[in-house]
């Protein structure tokens, strides 16, 4: 079983979707601890009401981006997890943390990368006039949303969709794509080596499509 330490700034909505999954026993996995930078995050509230370790750490007050990486990551550490998932999480990690985590962190991010990194991902897949679009689980690197992509899931876009239609449509594929990515992580099948993506021991061409 694999242990999970979840990171998320939020609504907590994807943390919702694994624990759910573990509680149905279609997930080989344990949350470990759920950490956030926002102590008001409802994520924090889901994994307490779940009963699991929950803790927030503020950013304000630090000296540098990697003296709070360093304090939050003591304690996910803590909890010894095997993996770590961004689930919204919000906040930048720094290359210091990321790197001495090698192949032991992952990110879903609302876009089909490496389009659309960062912030606003729908209002600009909209504005680009995308006729597709979607979410991707990568392995998190020192490069912002740039890491290794294991698998995406993509939706239409329609005509008349706003940001919030389109992003309740890409969330509704969220929750599945993560727990697919995380069940071929926990079996072993999938993993991060030289900076690509590693399926039954072969480099995987392209994102595995879920
Ligand atoms: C999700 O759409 C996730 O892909 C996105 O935030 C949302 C969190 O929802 N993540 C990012 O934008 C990361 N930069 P949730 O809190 O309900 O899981």
């Amino acid at each position: 079983t694999i242990r999970l330490a979840v990171l998320a700034s939020g609504r907590g909505s994807n943390l919702q979707a694994i624990l759910d999954a573990i509680a149905a026993g279609t997930l080989a996995a344990e949350v470990v601890g759920v950490f956030s930078d926002k102590p008001g995050a409802l994520a924090l509230q889901r994994a307490r009401d779940a009963g699991i370790h929950a803790e927030a750490l503020r950013a304000r007050g630090f000296a540098s981006r990697d003296a709070f990486d360093a304090a939050l990551f003591e304690r996910v550490d803590a909890v010894h997890p095997d993996l770590i998932v961004c689930a919204g999480y919000m906040r930048i990690i720094g290359a210091a943390a990321v790197e001495a985590r090698p192949g032991r962190m992952v990110n879903i991010h609302p876009s089909l990368l490496p389009l659309f990194k960062g912030l606003h991902t729908h209002q600009s897949a909209l504005d680009a006039g995308e006729t597709e679009h979607g979410a991707s689980v990568h392995y998190v690197t020192a490069e912002l949303d740039g890491g290794p992509v294991i698998a995406q899931a993509r939706v239409p876009v329609l005509p008349g969709d706003d940001a919030d239609a389109l992003a309740a449509r890409v969330l509704s594929r969220e929750h599945p794509l993560l727990l697919e990515t995380l069940r071929w992580i926990a079996s072993g099948r999938i993993a991060l080596h030289e900076h690509s993506v590693h399926v039954d021991g072969g480099r995987l061409r392209g994102p595995l499509q879920l």
